[in-house]
């Protein structure tokens, strides 16, 4: 980042050349298949505008990660939003039955649940929807994942050109304050979002530390041991004190705080701790991201005082 500091008076070109070949070996697939984007959001943003509209709906799960909702009502799109199921997978039938779909979005593993959806339901999903109708899957936090019952979907792209998957460079590899993200999608289904897309939108800075961490064969390694410590570390300590976290796939857990969670939520606040915000479908549930071992004590500390 620092190297590219120096060229920071020069438009990203270069870089932007180097990481979209870098994305297309690392993902197997041809660099016009990769849309690199301000953070993942500008593409969910570029999906919404490109595949949702007046006539044509966003499906999404209730509880999700909410900014594609927030794109699509600005297309002048409405939202079906389809409750998990009990074991907080997406309802993919009834997605799939939601009429005059534009775009349907997965958000696998989910945000704020950290549950996945499980992958035979997915491939089964994808194989079936007709193609009028765009899939996006977000894979934000695919590197998390460890259970068998999940994969990536980027290989499916192959057979679909009505199916993208978004993937982002602020979760495993920490970048979330320099912002880059990308999709992976059939060339033709590139060239349908490229024209909503701001010209050099990723800075150099933030592609050079891209590079820089695919380059690093540590990294994702690293990330998911360190992740995984301290997730297993907080959601024992939340368990000896009698609060049942939703099993994790994700470097964050939700957990049942057995009241409305809100008033915890601003009781932290006060004590300088920052969780997450409400989901209002799941008013009496937490979601805490797993930071360092040193802020999780800190969290567990002031959480003791609060919930007592
Ligand atoms: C599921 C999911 N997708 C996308 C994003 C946006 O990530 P970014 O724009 O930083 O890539 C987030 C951020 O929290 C997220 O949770």
């Amino acid at each position: 980042m620092t190297d590219a500091f120096k060229l920071a008076w020069r438009y990203p070109d270069e870089q932007n050349r180097i990481l979209i070949s870098s994305l297309a070996r690392l993902n197997g697939v041809a660099p016009e298949q990769i849309l690199l984007g301000d953070g993942s959001s500008e593409i969910l943003k570029i999906c919404a505008a490109t595949f949702t509209g007046k006539d044509r709906r966003l499906v999404v799960a209730d509880p999700t990660f909410e900014a594609i909702a927030d794109y699509s009502t600005a297309a002048g799109a409405e939202t079906t939003k389809v409750p998990l199921t009990p074991s907080y997978s997406h309802d993919l039938a009834a997605m799939a039955a939601t009429p005059n779909a534009g775009l349907i979005y997965i958000c696998n593993p989910n945000n704020p649940t950290a549950s996945i959806t499980p992958k035979d339901e997915v491939r089964k999903f994808i194989g079936e929807i007709p193609q009028d109708t765009t899939v996006l899957v977000d894979e934000a936090y695919f590197h998390f994942a460890d259970t068998p019952e999940y994969e990536s979907v980027i290989p499916l792209i192959k057979d679909h050109p009505n199916f993208i998957v978004a993937r982002t460079f602020s979760k495993i590899y920490g970048m979330a304050g320099l912002r880059c993200g990308y999709a992976v999608a059939q060339k033709e289904t590139i060239e349908r979002m490229r024209p909503l897309q701001m010209w050099d939108s990723v800075n150099c800075i933030a592609l050079a530390a891209a590079i820089a961490s695919i380059n690093d064969v540590a990294q994702v390694a690293n990330g998911r041991r360190l992740n995984s410590e301290t997730r297993a570390f907080t959601v024992s300590q939340l368990e000896s004190l009698g609060y049942k976290s939703i099993p994790s796939q994700a470097n964050f857990t939700m957990f049942d705080v057995k009241r409305p969670v809100l008033p915890v939520i601003n009781a932290l606040k006060e004590r300088k701790v920052q969780v997450g915000r409400l989901f209002p479908s799941m008013p009496n549930h937490m979601r805490l991201t797993i930071g360092k071992r040193a802020e999780m004590e800190g969290f567990l500390a002031a959480f003791r005082q609060v919930a007592a």
